[in-house]
C-alpha cells in the first residue's frame, strides 16, 4: 500500500517540527513548509509565507501537483504581544493575515480536492488562548478564537462527507515561540509598562513548557486514531480549560489577571 501523506505547515521549528517527526516515524510521506522553503529532515520542503497571498497560492498548487494530502495540519503561526489599546494597527492586520486569513486561504485551496477524493483530515493548531484571553496577548488570542470558530463551523459543514476536522489546543510548549519569535509592535505608554515588564520576565524565565514531541504525538493521534473535534495537551492546558469551564467567572478572571499583575 502506498504510504499516506501529510502536509504540516511550519515544520522548521517547535510543534511543527515535532509533528513532522512523529508522522515520518510512522511511515508517512511528509511535506512541510517554512518561509525559506528549506529545512532539516527527510521531508519535502515548500516555501510558505502566510503573510503573502501569492506564496499561499503557489504553495497550495505545489502541494496538489504532487497529490491530495491525506492529512493537513495547519500549524504555522506566530504571536503578537501588544496591549489592546496601543497595538500597531498594521501589526494587528499582519497577525490576522498569518494566523487566520492565511490559514483559511490555504484550507480553502486544499478542500475541493480533498472533498472530491472523499476522505481526509484538516487540523488547525489553535491554542488554549483560543478559549480564553491573556493580558497583552489579546490580538493573538483573537486570531485563535477566530480559527476555533471557523474550524468548528467547518466541522458542521463537512458533516455529510467523510472529511474530518480537528482543533488542537496546545498549552505552554517549550519552543522558541514565546522566547524569541513573539512580535512586539505597539506604541509606548507608561500605563502598561509594569505589566509588560512582568510578562517579559515571566517569558524569559519560563523554561517549564511541555516538550513539543508531546504535541506532535497528540496531533498524530488526533488526526489518525482518535475521534472528536477538540484535543489539548501541554503545560496548564487541562487545568486552565477546566478552570474556564467550572470556576465562577470572577475567580477565573482574577487568576488570569494575576499573571501580569501579581
Ligand atoms: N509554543 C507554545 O507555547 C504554543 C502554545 C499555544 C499554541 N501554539 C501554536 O502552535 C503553533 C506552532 O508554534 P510553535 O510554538 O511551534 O512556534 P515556533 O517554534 O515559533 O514555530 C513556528 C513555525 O511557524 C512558521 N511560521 C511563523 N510565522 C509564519 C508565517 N508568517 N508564515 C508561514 N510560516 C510561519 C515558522 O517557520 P519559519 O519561521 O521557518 O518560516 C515555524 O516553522 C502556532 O500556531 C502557535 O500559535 C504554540
Amino acid at each position: 500500500m502506498a504510504s499516506r501523506t501529510v502536509l504540516v505547515t511550519g515544520g522548521s521549528a517547535g510543534i511543527g517540527q515535532a509533528t513532522c517527526r512523529v508522522f515520518a516515524d510512522q511511515g508517512w510521506q511528509v511535506t512541510t513548509t517554512s518561509r525559506k522553503g528549506t529545512g532539516d529532515g527527510a521531508y519535502r520542503w515548500l516555501a510558505l509565507d502566510l503573510n503573502d497571498p501569492d506564496s499561499i497560492a503557489h504553495c497550495a498548487d505545489q502541494v496538489l501537483e504532487a497529490g491530495v494530502p491525506d492529512v493537513v495540519v495547519h500549524n504555522a503561526g506566530y504571536g503578537l504581544i501588544a496591549p489592546i489599546e496601543t497595538a500597531d494597527m498594521q501589526a494587528m492586520r499582519d497577525q490576522f493575515q498569518a494566523n487566520y486569513f492565511g490559514t483559511l486561504d490555504l484550507a480553502q485551496r486544499l478542500l475541493p480536492a480533498m472533498r472530491q477524493r472523499g476522505t481526509g483530515t484538516q487540523a488547525a493548531v489553535t491554542s488554549i488562548g483560543g478559549r480564553m484571553a491573556f493580558p497583552f496577548f489579546g490580538h493573538y488570542n483573537a486570531t485563535k478564537h477566530a480559527l476555533e470558530a471557523a474550524f468548528e463551523a467547518l466541522h458542521h459543514e463537512l458533516r455529510h462527507s467523510d472529511l474530518e476536522v480537528r482543533i488542537i489546543e496546545p498549552g505552554f510548549t517549550q519552543t522558541q515561540f514565546a522566547t524569541h519569535r513573539m512580535e512586539k509592535r505597539f506604541r509606548e505608554e507608561p500605563f502598561y509598562a509594569q505589566g509588560l515588564q512582568t510578562l517579559a520576565e515571566r517569558l524569559e524565565t519560563g523554561k517549564t513548557g511541555t516538550d513539543p514531541t508531546v504535541l506532535g504525538q497528540l496531533i498524530y493521534q488526533a488526526c489518525v486514531n482518535k475521534t472528536g473535534l477538540r484535543h489539548h495537551a501541554g503545560a496548564l492546558a487541562g487545568p486552565l480549560l477546566w478552570a474556564r469551564r467550572w470556576l465562577p467567572q470572577r475567580l477565573f478572571l482574577h487568576l488570569i489577571g494575576k499573571t501580569t499583575n501579581p
